[in-house]
């Protein structure tokens, strides 16, 4: 009996699961580039029919029939969209965010009717991670560097020593600022990396140790200390989600004054 019920709900696991994966092509592609849906037609006979829709609403795009080509009327893919007459291929250009989603391909031969989906993932451009220190965990023996990035979803951003990956936090659908610290011993020499990346593309920011302050003393720079100190404060209230578009917009002009504090402090130092 127990083993019948286990059959079964494996059965629909591998239905639930394979029925949609061997159904579904993904198809991964950046921000700004173009994609192409291959149909794996040769020849469309005028007989032939060939349809693709987008989204969960399955909404029309274009259509070939009876050797017609009918685009529908689309904000999303009004100068974006190339129809292969002969293969029905489908090409769509400089995609954005609205791009994303399942597009479903229709052909007609003979009366005998064929679907193919494809699940198309845009990838948002990465922006290159920002280090800075944050003084107020500088110990007689180490500080804490924090590799930020602002705004982010589908990515993980990682610290790498040498090649080697030392720790990594991923973000998946939602769009938030993320940071990840690492600490550094005052004696260290070895070569830090912060990376964040999504499935096809990555974005890197080296750790500049010798522009890091060289003892306790150094890294508890009043002047230092007033810019980084509002980053942090700031990375940590949008990392609760309290990501309001005033304070994004604040974060990212201390980011970018944060991006100067090797500068700051080296004039403190
Ligand atoms: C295809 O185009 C031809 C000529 O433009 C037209 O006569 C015919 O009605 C069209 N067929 C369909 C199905 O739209
Ligand atoms: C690409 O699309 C964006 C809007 O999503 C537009 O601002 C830009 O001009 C387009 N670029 C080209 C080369 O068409
Ligand atoms: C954050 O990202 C989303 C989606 O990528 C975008 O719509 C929004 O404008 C961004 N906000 C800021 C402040 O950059």
């Amino acid at each position: 009996m127990i083993r019948a019920v286990l059959c079964c709900l494996c059965c629909f696991l591998l239905e639930g699961v394979f029925g949609v994966e061997t159904d579904e092509i993904e198809v991964a592609v950046m921000e700004g580039d173009s994609f192409t849906l291959r149909a794996g037609l040769t020849e469309i006979q005028r007989d032939d029919e060939v349809e693709w829709r987008f989204g969960s609403s399955r909404t029309r795009i274009i259509r070939i029939a009876a050797g017609n080509v009918t685009r529908y009327d689309d904000e999303k893919f009004r100068e974006r969209l190339k129809l292969e007459r002969e293969t029905g291929d489908l090409t769509i250009t400089n995609v954005s965010n609205e791009h994303n989603g399942v597009y479903q391909l229709s052909i007609i031969i003979k009366n005998k009717k064929t679907i193919k989906r494809f699940a198309v993932t845009v990838y948002a451009t990465l922006p290159t991670p920002v280090i800075f220190i944050d003084p107020s965990q500088c110990s007689e023996r180490s500080r804490i560097v924090l590799c930020s990035v602002l705004n982010v979803s589908h990515v993980t951003l990682s610290w790498y020593k040498e090649n080697g990956l030392l720790s990594n936090i991923s973000v998946s659908d939602l769009s938030i600022s993320i940071s990840l610290p690492l600490e550094v011993e005052y004696q260290d020499k070895n070569t830090y990396r912060c990376v964040l990346n999504n499935p096809i593309s990555y974005k890197t920011q080296q750790l500049d140790i010798s522009g890091l302050c060289q003892t306790r003393s150094d890294c508890d720079c009043d002047l230092c200390f007033d810019t980084t100190e509002a980053v942090i404060r700031l990375v940590v209230t949008a990392l609760m989600g309290v990501a309001a578009v005033a304070a994004t917009v604040l974060l990212i002009k201390d980011i970018r004054r944060a991006g100067r504090t090797h500068t700051i402090r080296q004039r403190c130092t």
